[in-house]
């Protein structure tokens, strides 16, 4: 359980990146979190991990409260698996990357290994576990920055633009792996669609504010709402129709 509450960050340039924002996620809601360029969903995101300071307002995982001494407690309940894969893996080999959460925390090897094991397991990627991050795909490289944070065993898991660098086959295999987590998510994302599949919930950030806040079936298709978020609907007046007895690529399309 997330909660946030009148949370501002301003950077130190002055720029207010988050202006006052509430909302709480917690039982294993999955909610996208979707906006412009430079709405604020990275800055919203980097201050729940403590990565930048919080200006004002408070942010609480299962009770306690962020501030210096909490940081790390704070990071056990809340992983987040950032934008560039790059930023996550540093080690010489996958393994050595998903092991170094558990490890940090003061796990003993047994645990460490089992974790690890577990980890590559249930993400479709024991094959990567030798591997260098230097020669892995887009889509095995957001896997493997996954399991870092699945590995620490977090209650809530933050993703930011976790569809960048993904073909449609890793972005697939993605949207099924997150379906099948029961962490409470949050998401920012510009994929609607994505969003669409994998949340139970959106908010739309405007200029650091939430500007919408409801279920995906009625944000994302509102015309009028999307543009004013800076953001364009998915297409709600076009229906994709797989031919009865026709192969994959028939499409019948009614415009209505
Ligand atoms: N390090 C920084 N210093 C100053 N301003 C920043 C910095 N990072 C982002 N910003 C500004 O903060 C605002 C929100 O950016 P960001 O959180 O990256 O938005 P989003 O992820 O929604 O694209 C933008 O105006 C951006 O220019
Ligand atoms: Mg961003």
């Amino acid at each position: 359980m997330i909660e946030i509450n009148n949370l501002t960050v301003i950077y130190p340039d002055g720029t207010k990146a988050v202006d006052n924002i509430s909302f709480t996620a917690g039982g294993g809601e999955s909610i996208a979190l979707v906006g412009a360029n430079g709405a604020g969903k990275t800055s919203l995101l980097l201050s729940l991990v403590g990565v930048i300071p919080i200006h004002s307002g408070t942010v609480t995982a299962d009770g306690t409260a962020l501030n210096k001494k909490t940081l790390n407690e704070i990071r056990r309940k809340i992983g987040m698996v950032f934008q560039n894969p790059d930023d996550q893996l540093f080690m010489p080999m996958i393994v050595d990357d998903v092991a170094f959460g558990p490890r940090n925390y003061g796990c003993s090897e047994a645990e460490v290994k089992e974790r690890v094991d577990a980890t590559l397991q249930a993400l479709g990627i024991t094959h990567l576990r030798d591997k260098s991050s230097l020669k892995l795909s887009g889509g095995e490289k957001r896997m493997a920055a996954v399991a870092t944070v699945l590995a620490m065993d977090p209650s809530a898991v933050i993703f930011d633009e976790p569809t960048a660098f993904l073909d449609p086959k890793a972005r697939r295999h993605l949207i099924g792996v997150l379906n099948g987590l029961p962490h409470s998510k949050l998401i920012a994302t510009h994929d609607l669609t994505f969003a669409q599949e994998v949340c139970s919930r959106v908010i739309v950030i405007k200029n650091g504010r939430i500007f919408a806040d409801g279920e995906p079936k009625e944000i994302l298709h509102d015309v009028k709402l999307m543009e004013e978020g800076g953001l364009e609907a998915i297409n709600a007046h076009l229906h994709y129709h797989v031919h009865e007895n026709g192969g994959p690529g028939h499409y019948h399309m009614h415009d209505y």
